[in-house]
């Protein structure tokens, strides 16, 4: 049994003001998935250089992975870390996609600074029950609770869901005044993975409902909206793992454009996962294929790292527009 710590010991913050500022300010708080060293060292570097908020977000299957203990200790390393680059960022450590109560209260006992709870595969009034129940826990530590409202198509940690349902803009003031939630993702056509949608050769992918966003900024507005299911699936990483071995077809993402335009709007958290798996994949498959005489971790691993933070500067300077804002 880990022992239990308060967010604030580890030099964490909740997600309240970096998001009252995004929202204020027309950018989105950039929240990259990790599970291990070298994502973590390229998220804070790539962060602290580009002087940006983040949320480091951590998936059940990831905190499985990498260990609830051990990841408590890199926390307090990517804090430490950012602070000796000279630049106080603010850093939050955020539960992804939660599925039960009792491991949100898991993660808030152990030092998470902020939980999702995704109650969107459940009925609506179970949806409203659960999440009600987890900020109840949550907002006694002064932990912030993200909820979600309609599904998106893709793997969301075990739970598949083939069919994506948009939300529903009449449920979510009732959603929001009932549960107490802190930021509410929403579905309006962005789905988890590498293959967001089934094209047609020369077809373009369609563009994301910005009519349904529209609709829900008006019915709460300058309420935290997350954006999950934002990779861009960059085509040159795709066409890197298939040069050197790999074989994605049909792999794509949303267009830079679409999220450049949704972080303007109330969207003030872009979920950004695949993409940092697909330029480390393309950048081991690149290096072990050019040095096949290589077996030290650290020189594919340590490609892959310099090539995460030049993705992750990129995102923060030319996408969400986080860069800058400490
Ligand atoms: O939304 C899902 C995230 O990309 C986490 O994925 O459950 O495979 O860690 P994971
Ligand atoms: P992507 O699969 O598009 O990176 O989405 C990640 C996500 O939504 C994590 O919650
Ligand atoms: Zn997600």
């Amino acid at each position: 049994m880990a022992e239990t710590v308060h967010y604030t010991d580890l030099g964490l913050k909740n997600t309240k003001e970096m998001f009252a500022a995004a929202v204020g300010g027309g950018y989105a708080i950039p929240a990259y998935n990790f599970n291990n060293l070298e994502q973590l060292q390229s998220i804070i570097t790539a962060c602290a250089e580009t002087r940006s908020p983040v949320v480091l977000q951590v998936s059940k299957g990831a905190r499985n992975y990498a260990n609830a203990t051990m990841l408590r200790y890199m926390a307090i390393g990517a804090v430490q870390m950012a602070k000796e680059m000279g630049v106080e960022i603010p850093i939050a450590l955020h539960l992804d996609h939660g599925d039960t109560f009792e491991l949100c209260k898991s993660c808030i006992d152990s030092g998470f600074s902020s939980v999702m709870i995704d109650g969107s595969h459940h009925s609506y009034e179970e949806n409203v029950a659960l999440t009600r129940k987890v900020v109840e826990y949550a907002h006694q530590f002064d932990v912030t609770v993200e909820g979600e409202l309609g599904v998106l198509a893709g793997i969301e940690d075990e739970v598949q869901a083939e069919h994506s349902t948009y939300t529903r803009p009449e449920e979510v003031e009732d959603f929001v005044k009932r549960t107490g939630v802190d930021s509410l993702a929403i579905s309006i056509g962005t789905s988890h993975g590498a293959h967001k949608f089934k094209l047609k050769d020369g077809e373009l992918p369609p563009p994301l409902r910005f009519d349904i966003l529209e609709e829900i900024e008006r019915r709460i507005p300058g309420f935290p909206i997350v954006l999950h299911g934002a990779s861009s699936v960059v085509p040159e990483y795709v066409a890197l793992i298939n040069q050197y071995g790999g074989k994605l077809d049909g792999a794509v993402g949303i267009s830079e454009d679409q999220l450049r335009r949704a972080a303007k709007s109330a969207v003030c958290k872009i979920n950004i996962d695949s993409d940092g798996r697909l330029a480390m994949s393309a950048k081991v498959r690149e290096y072990l294929s050019q040095n096949p005489g290589e077996f030290d971790p650290r020189k594919y691993l340590g490609a892959a790292r310099d090539e995460l933070v030049r993705l992750i500067k990129h995102k923060n300077e030319a996408v969400v527009g986080s860069a800058g804002r400490v």
